[in-house]
């Protein structure tokens, strides 16, 4: 998401900082600041909305001469893309960076009604709240730890204050930030790849840290301010490995960072022990929910099949209602027609999709309600819808869209939790679906960690076929439509997805050696159901791959997946994450440039 770095040292604080934002460019970002502090102790700030190369352009105009300084990229949570909102915040003597989300800012914003804001984001809060309680004597680590106490949320910080010169300090929980020591000068960054071409000495700072970084030292202590050992280490790998955090292709770090990525979806936005979920920035005041009837979903691609997803379990959770899912690029030519106490949700990961974009403004001339499902914050899409929520899936970089698929149907599943508690709909089941919500990262990451290495040499069995079946039934289906885009997508393989209950009415037909057959199974009152299609496969010669979530039951396949997970209703979720890998796998093996796959772009803004 966000970038941080720091710099105290002998050279000219700017340079580096410039050199090192653009060290993080890949991760995605929409505007970018520094601070620094003169030899006379003068903070100097510099922020442009934009490229660092506009940030340059400013900083050109009035070159920072000190030897300290701090720097960020944004990928904007709280607040649109603007210069004010940007990186480094100051309030009083506090001047800020930080990566991560401050779940507890209007909490805490109103306690500081004293202060004149001037964004609208979490940070300038978090910064107000340091400086309330750096008071005359009191050391900067001091009032760093006793403000962070108060947060609840995700943090990488770094601070200076003009009081302060001789060092930067800088903190963590949840987001991180590694500490180079160099000769005589210490670089800070939120990733390892800022630090080369100064040093490949490191200390990685941990959750609950907090480090005073000088020139020449750098003293770690916990928030009770203990002084604690830290140990310095080598930074492996060049910059392109360390830029896809030592994974071969973003593709693979995409999906398997998705257990953390899905904690920022669902941050402050569950309370398993109440068994509610909420979803902010609706827009809908409590009588249009209650008396909401109709959600129409539209998107493309990965985006479309969230919602198709998303729809199974807004069903289930909402008795009263009716849920449509559009392509968007056949509805916004076709003559539809909305009723009233109508919602459309607009589903985007980048949120420029011209075909989504352009359904969206066919809707609203209808006058009815839209919100927006999207993760990349300040997006056309986000802005002009009437509502809607930021996915925080963060940055996805390979065209394959992986994390926001997971995080899209979270969203939405949220989304109907809300409305479903408005309904009177069956609390017993939004209960149950929070706590597995709550489970579901740890769940991810399990999964995708223990089967990896069994996807990966199914993938080089399965790789030279031409061509491919998904099938499932349910919440599966779309599941089954997902596997297959993602397999054409990123191996090139002919792929469809299919219902399993169709297979008799047609795609049958094309079962025999050269195909193979991926039937995602859930361990539901469908099962036997869906154990029926695999026997019509096999029986005619069909190569089968199963991913399920039955332990315990017989299934006869070439291979089977199975998964070990307590999570039922949202399996789902769990099988896509294994077709994720499956398709990365494949891919591979047959030589395929995974991250940028031919003929396809990451953001397709013409129709
Ligand atoms: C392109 C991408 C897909 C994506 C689709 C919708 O086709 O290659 O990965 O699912 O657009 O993109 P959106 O940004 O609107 O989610």
């Amino acid at each position: 998401m966000c970038g941080i770095v720091g710099y105290i040292g002998k050279k000219t604080a700017q340079d580096v900082l410039l050199t090192s934002l653009k060290r993080l460019e890949y991760r995605g970002y929409d505007s970018a600041g520094i601070a620094t502090l003169d030899d006379d102790n003068q903070p100097q700030l510099a922020r442009a909305v934009g490229k660092i190369s506009e940030l340059e352009q400013v900083v050109q105009q009035a070159p920072h001469a000190g030897h300290l300084g701090i720097g960020h990229t944004r990928w904007a949570t709280h607040g649109g893309v603007t210069t004010v909102n940007a990186h480094p915040h100051h309030v009083g003597d506090i001047w800020l960076v930080h990566n991560g989300i401050i779940e507890n800012y209007k909490d805490l914003k109103a306690e500081l009604s004293d202060v004149d804001f001037a964004s609208d984001t979490d940070t300038e809060v978090l910064a107000a709240l340091i400086n309330r309680e750096y008071t005359a004597g009191v050391k900067l680590q001091d009032a760093l730890a006793k403000a962070l106490k108060r947060v609840r949320g995700t943090y990488g910080v770094a601070v200076f204050s003009p009081r302060e010169p001789e060092h930067i300090v800088v903190a963590r929980l949840g987001s991180p930030l590694v500490i180079g020591v160099g000769q005589g000068e210490t670089i800070i960054a939120s990733d390892a790849s800022a630090l080369l071409g100064y040093t490949r000495e490191a200390i990685y700072l941990n959750d609950g840290e907090l480090a005073v970084c000088s020139r020449d030292n750098v003293d770690v202590f916990n928030l009770n301010l203990q002084h604690l050992n830290a140990h310095a280490e080598t930074i492996q790998g060049d910059l392109a490995q360390i830029q896809k955090g030592g994974y071969d292709h973003f593709l693979l770090k995409e999906i398997m960072e998705q257990a953390n990525t899905l904690q920022n979806t669902l941050s402050g936005r569950i309370d398993p022990q109440a068994g509610t979920m909420r979803l902010g920035g609706t827009n809908l005041s409590p009588q249009e929910l209650k008396t909401l009837r109709h959600i129409v979903i539209v998107g493309c691609g990965t985006a479309y099949y969230a919602g198709l997803l998303a729809s199974y379990y807004m069903e289930q959770l909402i008795p009263d209602i009716t849920v449509e899912v559009v392509i968007a690029s056949e509805y916004r030519y076709r003559s539809f027609h909305l009723p009233a106490h109508s919602v459309a949700l607009i589903v985007s990961q980048s949120g420029e999709t011209a075909d989504t974009l352009a359904c969206l403004r066919e809707i609203k001339k209808r006058g009815t309600k839209t919100l927006g499902i999207v993760n990349v914050v300040g997006s056309t899409i986000a802005r002009e819808v009437d509502g809607g929520t930021y996915v925080h899936a963060g940055p996805e970089i390979s065209v394959a869209s992986t994390k926001a698929f997971t995080a899209q149907v979270v969203a939405m599943l949220m989304f109907a939790g809300m409305v479903a508690e408005s309904h009177g709909g069956n609390k017993a089941l939004i209960s149950e679906l929070t706590q597995e919500l709550a489970m579901l990262p740890a769940e991810i990451d399990n999964t995708l960690k223990t089967h990896q290495q069994t996807i990966e040499q199914l993938a080089k069995k399965y790789a030279k076929f031409d061509d491919a079946l998904y099938l499932g039934r349910d919440t599966a289906y779309p599941v089954a439509l997902e596997g297959a885009l993602k397999l054409k997508e990123v191996s090139y393989l002919h792929a469809e997805g299919y219902a399993s209950g169709e297979l008799k009415h047609g795609p049958i037909a094309l079962v025999d050696e050269t195909f193979f057959e991926v039937f995602d199974i859930l361990d539901n009152w469908l099962f036997e159901k869906s154990i029926g299609g695999l026997h019509e496969v096999r029986a005619r010669g069909g190569k089968t791959i199963v991913f399920t979530n039955a332990t315990d039951k017989d299934i006869e396949a070439d291979d089977i997946v199975r998964l070990n997970t307590p999570i039922k209703h949202l399996a789902p979720l769990l099988l896509n994450n294994l077709q994720q890998l499956f398709a990365y796998y494949v891919a591979v093996q047959r030589g395929n440039d995974v991250d940028q796959p031919r003929n396809l772009a990451k953001s397709v803004t013409v129709e």
